[in-house]
């Protein structure tokens, strides 16, 4: 009965003959940096859909602010990025992946640049700064904290231009459609207005981003609720690393308020955590302070909360120019300003939480997942270049150079284009259940408030035990619904891909990267300097 659920292949009723149809060389889903720079590519030699849940604007890109990491000036080396990405990584890197991804960086950079990314710039140059974990300053920003949009809407405005790329906005991906022998075929979705349409697709990119939406304390925006891994675990793609939640130190704690990023740049330019009695302790923890591997700072937050029993700690920004801090950090200037925090005279009140989804479908080097046909690219992708813990800023880049890759590999294939896709008939019924009424704003807030609890910053054996006894219970009355709206396919989505994670995280019985375990807290290289692989049972 509690596997029920794993063994649907898809969340809805399918009868390709009278479901309205589209054909195209390639659908994209996502509108991320990774989505937007794979259509631009393959719109050379492709016709592309791009499909997007919300509008182009709703994405981690879009709220990204720290910046994008790449070896911009003559002081930092390839060498130096490639050794702060695998030092980082805790010994799970691809370090061909490593190489190849900061290799191509500067040329990608300059190529945003060109394109008419507003980057912020010192003597003509593009200006860069530290965060944690690199040895050089290599992050470059845009519009200060807003290196996000300004990288998005650049790509956005290009895509608009191109018109062999059809947009798709408010469309809704339930499924990828797959045949018997392992190919992707396009996907089946809804734009809310015609009901459930397939994209017949002779090629698919999924990157549909990131999961943070799984828990109670996220940076991440309301899409970001892992649709794409478990619409990948139902097509039978092999996923890695799922256990591998990267939480973000430093986002705000107003009660109320989102928890928004206050960026890591502000470590990196001088910004200074204390504890609530106004004690500096970051150098308790690690040599690097407040420049330490993020999940570093995110546990030794979390120590220093416990032990003054409270529930954030603050960064002291006391001694920045007002003028310089407004300018440097305008979206965060802003928010503190509506929040009546003077940046002179008070401090900023923050605490970690969930910001990154390191693992995801595995990919090789050119994007290509398990099942033909099918790309990945971005933070949906585990391509191995961030190992077990991702260095800031390094995640534009990965998404920027795996867009154009996955890009590139579909126009490489000859017979990659909608006239030579022989689409098969797909007919798939469901059981009819209408066992319990359902409050899925409710399922929802549960589970967050669970995932937070049992398969946080911190991790042991017995609450991911729990959390998964918990979700498969709560998986019997939603998973065998047929939803029709986007709210509930969410649902299921959440359900299905917080199962994986709090499998996963139970399987890796060591600590490493971002995941750690308070019953084995060392690294356990002889067991687990390895990926953790998962993919449905069929
Ligand atoms: O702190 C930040 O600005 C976040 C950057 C990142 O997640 O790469």
């Amino acid at each position: 009965m509690a596997e029920k659920s794993e063994f649907r292949r898809y969340l809805i009723n399918i009868d390709s003959i009278s479901t309205q149809q589209l054909f195209t060389d390639c659908v994209v889903i996502g509108s991320g940096v990774a989505a937007l720079r794979a259509a631009i590519e393959a719109s050379e030699h492709r016709n592309i859909i791009m499909v997007c849940k919300g509008t182009m604007q709703d994405s981690n890109t879009y709220k990204a602010q720290g910046g994008i990491a790449s070896v911009l000036n003559k002081a930092d080396t390839f060498e130096s990025h490639i050794a702060d990405t695998l030092s980082t990584g805790c010994g799970i890197c691809d370090e061909n992946v490593v190489e190849h991804v900061v290799h191509q960086g500067p040329e990608l950079v300059e190529q945003l640049l060109q394109w008419g990314t507003e980057f912020d710039l010192t003597g003509g140059h593009i200006a860069t700064t530290l965060e944690g974990g690199h040895s050089h300053p290599r992050v470059a920003h845009a519009h200060g904290d807003e290196t996000g949009r300004i990288i998005a809407e650049t790509l956005i405005k290009k895509v608009r231009q191109i018109s062999n790329i059809r947009i798709l906005e408010n469309f809704y991906t339930i499924d990828l459609l797959t045949t018997e022998d392992n190919k992707c075929v396009g996907i089946i979705g809804c734009d809310g207005q015609r009901g459930p349409q397939i994209i017949w697709a002779a090629n698919t990119i999924l990157a549909t981003g990131g999961i943070g939406q799984l828990y109670r304390e996220t940076t991440n925006p309301e899409g970001a609720t892992g649709d794409g891994i478990a619409m990948a675990y139902r097509a039978g793609a092999v996923l890695r690393d799922l256990e591998l939640v990267q939480f973000h130190p430093t986002t705000l704690y107003i009660a109320g308020a989102t928890r928004a990023l206050i960026t890591e740049t502000l470590r990196g330019e001088g910004a200074i955590l204390v504890d609530n009695k106004g004690r500096k302790f970051m150098k308790n923890y690690h040599e690097a302070a407040e420049l330490a591997p993020r999940d570093i700072v995110s546990r030794a937050i979390l120590a220093q909360m416990r032990k003054t029993e409270s529930t954030h700690v603050y960064l002291d920004v006391r001694h920045f120019d007002r003028t310089f801090f407004a300018q440097r950090f305008p979206f965060i200037n802003e928010l503190l300003d509506s929040f009546d925090i003077d940046i002179k005279k008070d401090l900023i009140p923050v605490r970690p939480s969930a910001h990154y989804m390191i693992g995801g479908v595995k990919t090789d080097t050119s994007a290509q997942t398990s099942i033909k046909n099918l790309y990945a690219c971005g933070e949906i992708a585990s391509t191995g270049l961030h190992g077990a813990n991702r260095l800031g800023s390094n995640s534009l880049l990965e998404g920027l150079v795996f867009g154009k890759t996955a890009g590139q590999a579909i126009t490489k294939s000859t017979r990659a284009t909608a006239a030579h896709l022989k689409h098969p008939l797909i007919q798939y019924q469901i059981p009819h259940s209408d066992r319990t009424r359902l409050d899925t704003e409710d399922v929802r807030n549960s589970l967050r408030a669970l995932m937070w609890r049992n398969v946080g910053i911190t991790r042991m054996e017995q609450p991911l035990l729990e959390a998964q006894e918990i979700i498969r219970f709560w998986q019997r009355y939603v998973m065998d619904k047929i939803f029709d709206s986007p709210a509930g396919w969410e649902c299921q989505n959440m359900l299905t891909t917080s199962l994986l994670i709090a499998r996963t995280a139970e399987m890796r019985r060591e600590s490493r990267g971002v995941h750690f375990r308070r019953d084995f807290p060392d690294t356990d290289d002889k067991n687990f300097k390895k990926h953790i692989e998962i993919k449905r049972e069929t």
